[in-house]
């Protein structure tokens, strides 16, 4: 009889993707949806040929070497893979697999859920009815802004990026967009490409980021660039909060320069920076981007499908790290 490889998985997944993960191999899977420490990680992992992790468990080059050498590839639930440290894991011998394409549209929906409700004051206006204390309808009571018909600036234009943009040509929006450089007409579909932050950010009325989080994009919103915004821009992040300067934008929304922001990552998440908090105008959900069934099992089967390639020695297309 053949025995199994051991697949250690950090987090409950959805039922068909655990079935899938527990006929193809002896899988240590999370009943109990625990959160894993590192320690929990490194002895989940023991004996295992790979290891499928989730956004929340850093594997940073320390956590990569107390992985065990039967390890040959790690498959994060993700398309973000900014926990991962790719180089000390290549240098190990170990391949990086992620979840590309299939969450897309699920997070373009929730940055665009984040702008609406922002914009329009959903969260006070839901707090006001769970409290009790609405008296009813008034003609000044929590005035928004609208979207429809507005400039929306994107920062970061590749797959969510774009999505986004096609959401919002339908509302009517102008799209403007920063990239690392310009797309091609037939992706551009007419949005307006900006090569410096300041022309860029002048022209946005509501900010959207989706750019990946890591090093090269750590607080890129910082209280110059919110400065750059028109008074009144609305901002909102389903990327990762590392991309944010939480001390700026907290002042910026204090100060009335950003009228309202919706957020749904945070730096150091699941910890909330307690002046967002403080704030009424700021939609705080807790990193939904991606969290639809049929997108959740999806990602599942793909990063399974990078999981079966890599261990059978061939190269996958959702391959981040080497060995090729
Ligand atoms: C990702 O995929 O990187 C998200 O943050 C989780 O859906």
């Amino acid at each position: 009889m053949d025995v199994k490889p051991i697949l250690a998985v950090t987090r409950r997944l959805p039922p068909a993707v655990e079935a899938r993960a527990s006929r193809d191999y002896d899988a240590r899977l999370n009943a109990a949806d625990a959160p894993r420490t590192r320690a929990d990680v490194t002895a989940l992992a023991a004996g295992a040929a790979a290891l499928l992790c989730c956004p929340a468990e850093r594997l940073d080059a320390e956590a990569i070497t107390a992985l065990p050498p039967t390890l040959r590839v790690i498959g994060t639930f993700s398309v973000g893979f900014d926990h991962i440290d790719v180089a000390a894991a290549a240098a190990r011998g170990i391949a990086v697999v992620n979840t590309p394409d299939v969450l897309s549209v699920a997070t373009a929906e929730c940055a665009l859920l984040l702008m609406l409700a922002a914009a329009r004051r959903a969260g006070e206006g839901e707090r006001l009815v769970r409290s009790g204390g609405w008296n009813g309808w008034a003609p000044t009571q929590l005035l928004g802004c609208g979207v429809v018909g507005r400039r929306l600036g994107i920062f970061g234009m590749g797959r969510i990026g774009r999505e986004l943009a096609k959401l919002a040509r339908g509302l009517g929006m102008a799209v403007h967009y920063r990239n690392q450089s310009r797309l091609p007409p037939e992706l551009e579909v007419g949005a307006v490409f900006h090569d410096d932050d300041s022309s860029f950010l002048q022209a946005c009325d509501i900010l959207s980021l989706n750019a990946p989080g890591g090093a090269g994009t750590r607080h890129w919103l910082n209280a110059e660039r919110l400065s750059l915004l028109p008074p009144g821009a609305v901002v909102v992040n389903a990327a990762r909060g590392t991309l944010i300067d939480d001390g700026a934008l907290a002042d910026a929304l204090r100060s009335g320069h950003v009228a309202a922001a919706g957020l749904d990552v945070y730096d150091g998440e699941p910890r909330v920076d307690p002046r967002y908090l403080a704030l009424e105008k700021i939609v705080l959900l807790p990193h939904l981007g991606s969290a639809t069934t049929a997108a959740r099992i999806a990602m599942g089967m793909l990063v399974l499908d990078g999981i079966d390639g890599m261990l059978a020695g061939r190269t996958v297309p959702n391959l981040v790290g080497p060995p090729s």
